[in-house]
């Protein structure tokens, strides 16, 4: 699986410290940048990596600011991104299970190392549930009367709470 990342530069330590761990835990890892802690501008580098997820150069992306919420903010402007600012473990795991979240965001200023360490663990290892959440989902991408679909979103199967 590849993984892309990207930060500014208040997120720039975290992105170093978890492209070195989803390294060693066997990912691939595509750096999208920035490469110093010189201030950037945190949408410049969304924008990228919203971009090259939805052209296929990686599976799951992580953003990290200072508070991950300008880089969420930014992320979710692409149909068919999925970003998530998680805060732990908990919403790690939720944002894959239940939303399918495609790009994790942490806040560098916000969360401990440790507990960073953690969410980046969890979500990268975490599958979609699918089933009824599959609809939620499909409901998020095909906003009413715009007829947007995001790539890799199938048209969702009733499940049981639909059927009489
Ligand atoms: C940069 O100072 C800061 O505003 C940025 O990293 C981020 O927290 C924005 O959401």
């Amino acid at each position: 699986m590849r993984i892309l990342i990207a930060s500014d530069h208040a997120g720039f330590e975290f992105k170093e410290m978890l492209a070195d761990r989803a390294r060693d835990t066997g990912y691939e890892i595509l750096d999208l940048g920035p490469q110093n802690r010189d201030a950037v501008d945190y949408p410049d580098f969304a924008h990228q990596l919203a971009r090259a997820l939805l052209a296929g150069k990686g599976d799951l992306g992580v953003l990290i600011c200072g508070t991950g919420i300008g880089m969420a903010m930014a992320a979710n402007r692409h149909p068919g991104v999925r970003a998530a600012l998680c805060h732990d473990a908990f919403t790690a795991e939720y944002a894959r299970r239940h939303n399918n979240a495609n790009v994790l965001c942490i806040g560098g200023r916000t969360t401990g190392p440790g507990v960073a360490v953690q969410i980046l663990d969890i979500f990268l290892a975490t599958p979609f549930e699918g089933g009824r959440h599959e609809r939620r989902v499909e409901k998020i991408e095909n906003e009413e009367g715009t007829g947007r679909r995001a790539p890799g979103i199938v048209p969702p199967t009733p499940d049981k709470e639909q059927q009489p």
